[in-house]
């Protein structure tokens, strides 16, 4: 695969997937720009991928506020003058029994991770149609098919990431635009800290056993690795899924098989 002559967004890319992910890009010869709420992080990566020999810029920005995906999308177009891949990967996590979560929490996870994901897309969209083609990858997560009581704004977000994926697929595919998203399983970031700290003191399990006991279960017997992800998200950017839309595929070592 390579992306040289590509401009690619990647949201929330300061960390974790997002960050495998503008780098495996990178690494194929895009550029990278790396919208990222934390402006340390987002400087930090865009500098890694001007390491590799490639184009780059931070835009500091929280997706849940339109003025600021406008800002992102303005920023991209004057710097590189297109957009032809956009990655929605920031996110958020929460661990709280069903009985204990608030409205608060709730309105929190589905505005980072299921409504900002739709106007990320709806931001970028015109520029891509614009252009006559299109690639848009969404982080959903194996959580989107199977919920479980400590998540159940967080796979609600995820499930709601499966179905504004098929929408915008089915919406801009006259446009030359392909949207999938991929569905990581116990990926080894800083989120999996959260959870793992989270779900020990919900448990009463000690620090690292939660997520001892979920690796356990991976049929391909070891932790996700953040660039297991990005392989599978360049895949779906580059023109060998050209031929796919409105996906959720699964990247979960084998867990999960639906
Ligand atoms: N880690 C996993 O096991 C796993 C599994 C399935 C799906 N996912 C999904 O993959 C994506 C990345 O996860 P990760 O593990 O790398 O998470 P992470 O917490 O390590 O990184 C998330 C990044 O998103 C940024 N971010 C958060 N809110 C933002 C906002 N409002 N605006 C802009 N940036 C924001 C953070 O600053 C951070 O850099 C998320 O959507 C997550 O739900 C993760």
């Amino acid at each position: 695969m390579r992306f040289d002559e590509k401009v690619a967004i990647v949201t929330g890319a300061g960390r974790g997937i997002g960050r495998a992910i503008a780098l495996r890009l990178a690494g194929e010869g895009a550029t990278i720009v790396v919208a990222e709420m934390d402006r340390a992080s987002g400087e930090a990566v865009a500098g890694e991928v001007r390491a590799l020999g490639r184009r780059s810029i931070a835009v500091q920005i929280d997706v849940t506020a339109a003025a600021d995906r406008q800002r992102m999308v303005d920023e991209t177009l004057k710097s590189f003058g297109k957009i032809d891949i956009l990655v929605n990967n920031a996110g958020v996590v929460q661990v709280k029994p069903p009985m204990e979560l608030t409205e608060a929490d709730w309105d929190f996870v589905l505005a980072v991770n299921a409504k900002a994901l739709f106007f990320c897309t709806q931001a970028v969209v015109p520029a891509m149609i614009g252009a006559g083609s299109g690639k848009i990858v969404n982080l959903a997560s194996a959580a989107a098919k199977m919920g479980r009581p400590p998540f159940a704004h967080y796979a609600a977000s995820k499930a709601a990431v499966v179905s504004i994926t098929q929408t915008w697929a089915v919406e801009l595919a006259p446009h030359h635009i392909n949207v999938n998203c991929v569905c990581p399983g116990v990926v080894d970031t800083k989120m999996w800290d959260i959870i793992d700290a989270e779900m020990g003191r919900y448990l009463g399990l000690p620090r690292g056993e939660y997520m001892r006991s979920r690796i356990d279960q991976i049929p391909l017997g070891r932790v996700e690795k953040p660039e297991d992800v990005a392989g599978v998200a360049a895949f779906l950017c580059s023109a060998d899924a050209d031929y796919m839309t409105g996906q959720a595929i699964n990247v979960t070592g084998g867990t999960m098989m639906h």
